[in-house]
């Protein structure tokens, strides 16, 4: 039996997302820029009989504690791998806005895998640690890794990339939460009869990111999934609005949705547009953020 180990992993916000047509096995090629920001889910991981999930902090109703829940599948795929039983009491402090489109479930995911090889002194490798999180889902590997990194495939094969300074975020909770799937089903209509380019990474946001430069950066942010989130959600283009004319360099939708993101010049802007934001009646919940942040780590 081992002591409880604590993990804390990062939300991420997709600064590029640049989406390919549907492939045969349904997903969709991507050349996805990741940043992982300041905000944090923490997964416990404690010695159990068997394998339970629990959770704390706002929405959690809306997450599932049975072994759906991507940690739970965390824990089952490494015991899986080493012929152990996933004996586990899984606790979730959650703060990263469920259903939002800033990979809080992945987060769970990566966080409970990287706490149960802790626990379970399994010690398995990075690649090893990476491959199953790939298994896991598309966005798992960056929450392990954190940082910024450009994902290609599906989203899981990761390239880390240098990030030059500190940029500074304000992201808009919206009402509800948005289903990946939906999102991704809601491009292909509206892609359908198009020609959708290959994706590919944009070298002057590369450069942006490596310069530390946020006007530079908001020049460039990119969603190819906005379109489909705001058919989904028409009142996000509000929010979205509201945070332009609060002063944010760029408004963005963060990945799928509906979280939006607001890149401000520095942390001063930051807090005046997270205050307009409230104000303006359009969103939830404000979060401030910087990034880059570390990936999983154990605390
Ligand atoms: O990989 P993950 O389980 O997070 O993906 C959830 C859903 O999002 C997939 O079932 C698919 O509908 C969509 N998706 C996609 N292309 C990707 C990533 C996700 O179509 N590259």
């Amino acid at each position: 039996m081992g002591r409880p180990v604590t993990v804390r992993v990062p939300a991420k916000v997709n600064v590029q997302l640049a989406v390919g047509a549907a492939r045969p096995d349904g997903f969709h090629d991507l050349a996805n820029v990741f940043l992982a920001v300041g905000l944090y889910d923490e997964v416990t991981a404690t010695p159990a009989d068997g394998l339970r999930v629990t959770a704390e902090g706002h929405d959690v109703d809306r997450i599932p504690l049975d072994r759906t829940n991507l940690a739970a599948r965390a824990a089952e795929l490494l015991a899986a791998r080493h012929g152990i039983a996933p004996d586990v009491h899984l606790h979730i402090a959650k703060d990263i806005p469920v259903a939002g489109g800033m990979a809080g479930g992945s987060a769970d995911a990566a966080g409970a895998l990287l706490a149960c090889d802790t626990l379970w002194s399994t010690g398995s490798s990075r690649a090893e640690l990476l491959d199953i999180c790939a298994e896991l889902g598309s966005d798992v590997p960056f929450s392990l890794v954190g940082g910024a990194a450009l994902g290609v495939g599906r989203g899981e094969l990761l390239t880390p990339l240098t990030v030059g300074g500190a940029f500074h975020w304000v992201f808009a909770v919206a009402e509800g939460g948005l289903s990946t799937p939906d999102v991704y089903r809601e491009f292909d209509r509206l892609t359908a009869g198009t020609d959708v380019p290959e994706p590919q990474a944009s070298p002057a946001l590369l450069a942006a990111l490596e310069s530390g430069d946020a006007t530079a950066l908001a020049a460039t942010l990119a969603n190819d999934l906005q379109p489909a989130a705001l058919a989904l959600c028409p009142e996000l283009a509000a929010t979205l609005a509201a945070g332009r004319a609060a002063g944010a360099l760029a408004a963005l939708v963060s990945g799928s949705g509906p979280t939006t993101a607001f890149l401000t010049k520095d942390p001063e802007s930051a807090h005046r547009v997270a205050e307009d934001l409230l104000a303006s009646g359009s969103c939830r919940q404000v979060r401030v953020a910087d990034s880059p942040a570390a990936g999983a780590t154990v605390v």
